[in-house]
Order: C-alpha cells, then structure tokens, then sequence
C-alpha cells in the first residue's frame, strides 16, 4: 500500500474522513476539540539558534519504563469502526515506534489478543484505561482481566462517568472486555435518571481509595483539570495523573486541558508525573505542553486519522511525523533532550 504525500500527523483527517461513514467520522471528531488545540497553537516559542543540539534525542523514562519518544496512544474505544485491524493496529504500531498505548475499557477486541500482538511486535506491555463498571465487584473483576493479561499500568478515567458509545453500534462491534448491562442505567419511578440513576453507579473519592488497595501496578487518574484534585489522587496513593479534558467530549465548555496543565504541576510540584492530552496535533505542540510541565503527551483523535485510513502503518507513520517535528522544534528552541523542555522555550517564559 503506497502512502500519499503526508507531511503532518493532521493530513491524515480528510483521508479517515473519506473512509469513514458519517456516523463513526461523527462520532470520532464528536465534542469541541478546536478549543484545545487553538490554545496548543497559539503559544510562541523562542528560538535559541546556535545551541549545540547534535547527538540529542525524545528518549524518556516512565513509571520504569524506556520510551523512544513521549507520545503515547490514548485510550479510545472500538478501535474496529475505524479500521478491520482495530486495537492490535494500534498495538503493532506502537511498538514498531518504541512507544506505549492505552487499551480502553471499551475496546472492540480481547485485552489478551491486544497485549500479545504489542509484545510479539517487540513493544511493552501496554496500560489499561479503566472506566468503573457500576459496582465494586464488577470494577475488580475488569481490573482483574487486565492485570491477568499482563497489562503494566492502570489509568483510572475519572472525568466521564457517564460514557458509552454516541453512535448505534455495527452487530459485530462491542466492547469484548465488558459484561453485559454493567453500564444500564435503571430509571427510577419519579425520579432523576442522573442522580437517582447514572451517579447512583458512579465512583467517588472513596472509589479511589480502594481501587488504589486493589493492584500494585503503577496507577494514574485520567481526566482532572483542578489542582486539588490532582492533590487528592496523590494522597490517596495514585502515582500519576493525566490533565485532560477527554478532548472536548464531555463537559460542554469544561476549562482547556492547556490552561489546567501548569496550576496542576505547580500543586504537584515534582511529587509524580503530569502527563497531558487533549489537542495535541503535531510534535510542536507536545513541546509546549512538556514546557508547561507535562512528562508526556497522549494522542486521541490523530492516530485514529491513521488507522482510519492505513491501519497500522498510518498509525505509525503518525507517531513518527510527530516525533520529527518534535525533534525539530526542540533542536530550534535548544533543546537536545526532554530534561531541556521547560519553561524557557516559551516566548513567555523569557526573563524580562
Ligand atoms: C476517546 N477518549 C477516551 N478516553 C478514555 O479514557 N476511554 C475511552 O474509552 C475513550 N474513548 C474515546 C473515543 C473517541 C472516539 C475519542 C476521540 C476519544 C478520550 C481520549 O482518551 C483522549 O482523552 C482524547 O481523545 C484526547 O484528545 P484529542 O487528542 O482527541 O484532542
């Protein structure tokens, strides 16, 4: 399969867009992202030409784990509406790039199948997104499945309690991993089919605290933007946390993930990483998310752009243009590896 002439990760989207029916390319671009990204873009950055940059690289480490390149795949359900290869493209990809996935609780295909195909494709184990199914009981049993399958971080979503796919689902695509109705809200006579319903089967802080008791496996909280929540995960024993706004899709008008990003590393101040996502769509705006303090970035709807269209390989290939651009930006602003991303970068961040 011969690739067109792409040059960014973003001219991937009109190829998915012609692929995709207009449900599943509805439900893909689904939310206000364009508020994440308008911010991403609008930073300035200054360049320090001259610094002597040969010899640098992305490379990082993560809860114990060596990454090529700080882009991680976010965790983004049913990857089989968008391509055949569905999860395990993803998989193969990201360990073809040296990097790490998300598998979500709502994935279309087996956990097991999914670890396997990154791990006989020379990448890690991956991370497994966890979104709480109605009660304790069935949460453990989820959380058991993925621990069994070999999964090597758990990341708590906490921002969308309320969750299922917007769009009427094809016969043969589900979510495998799931039991059945454990996300059937009861209607309750007389009463609000939110508070009465939905949240009566939502996690809380108390949640949190016990699930951290379940697994001894690193565990991160997706989906907070105020820095006392950040805090409290940390108290409760959470090794991480992901600034995001679910890219736009669930809390209309909910604070830019951008804007979040350096009052939470600030209250977290070095305790554990900060890990960013929402709007990134090239490697530059990865570099200004980590000189706002991120440890890394995730990739929500632009490696679904790739998959979309060229399965494993466009989702490599996005990687790949993402990491260029990256160690463009970065060898232009002076930098010759991560530790090197900070605040000085930024066009703002310059001593008066
Ligand atoms: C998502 N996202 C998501 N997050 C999560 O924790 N579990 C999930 O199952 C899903 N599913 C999902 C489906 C689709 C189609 C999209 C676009 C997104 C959110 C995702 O992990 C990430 O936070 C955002 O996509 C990041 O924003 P960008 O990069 O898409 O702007």
């Amino acid at each position: 399969m011969s690739l067109p002439l792409i040059d960014r990760a973003s001219d991937y989207m009109p190829l998915a867009r012609e692929r995709l029916d207009e449900a599943t390319w509805r439900y893909l671009q689904d939310g206000d992202g364009t508020g994440n990204e308008h911010a991403l873009s609008e930073v300035r950055l200054m360049p320090r030409p001259l610094s002597a940059v040969a010899g640098g690289h992305t490379r990082l480490r993560l809860f114990g784990q060596d990454l090529a390149h700080p882009f991680l795949l976010a965790p983004v359900a049913y990857q089989r509406l968008f391509h055949a290869d569905g999860e395990v493209a993803t998989a193969m990809a990201a360990a073809a790039q040296g990097g790490q996935q998300l598998i979500s609780s709502l994935a279309s295909t087996d956990i097991q199948t999914i670890v396997q195909a990154a791990v006989e494709g020379g990448g890690l184990a991956p991370w497994f997104q966890l979104y709480w199914q109605r009660d304790r009981q069935r949460t453990q049993r989820l959380l058991r499945k993925a621990v069994d399958a070999g999964c090597s971080a758990i990341v708590f979503t906490v921002d969308a309690p309320v969750k299922l796919a917007t769009m009427r689902l094809p016969a043969d695509i589900r979510a495998v991993n799931l039991e059945a109705e454990a996300h059937a809200a009861v209607p309750v006579e007389g009463g609000s089919l939110v508070f009465d319903g939905w949240m009566v089967q939502a996690p809380t802080w108390d949640d949190v605290a016990w699930l951290r008791a379940q697994t001894t496996l690193p565990l991160l909280i997706k989906g907070v933007l105020h820095p006392d929540d950040a805090m409290r995960a940390l108290d409760l024993g959470c090794d991480g946390v992901v600034v995001s706004n679910h890219g736009g899709r669930v809390l209309e008008g909910a604070a830019l993930s951008l804007a979040a990003l350096p009052r939470v590393v600030a209250r977290v101040a070095g305790r554990a990483p900060v890990l960013f996502d929402s709007g990134v769509r090239g490697g530059r705006d990865a570099l200004v998310a980590m000189a706002h303090g991120a440890a890394a970035v995730l990739l929500g709807r632009p490696y679904i752009w790739g998959l979309a269209s060229h399965g494993a390989l466009g989702v490599a290939h996005v990687i790949r243009l993402m990491r260029d651009e990256l160690e463009m930006t970065m060898a232009l602003t002076g930098c010759a590896t991560l530790a090197d991303v900070t605040a000085q970068v930024l066009d703002a961040g310059q001593p008066l």
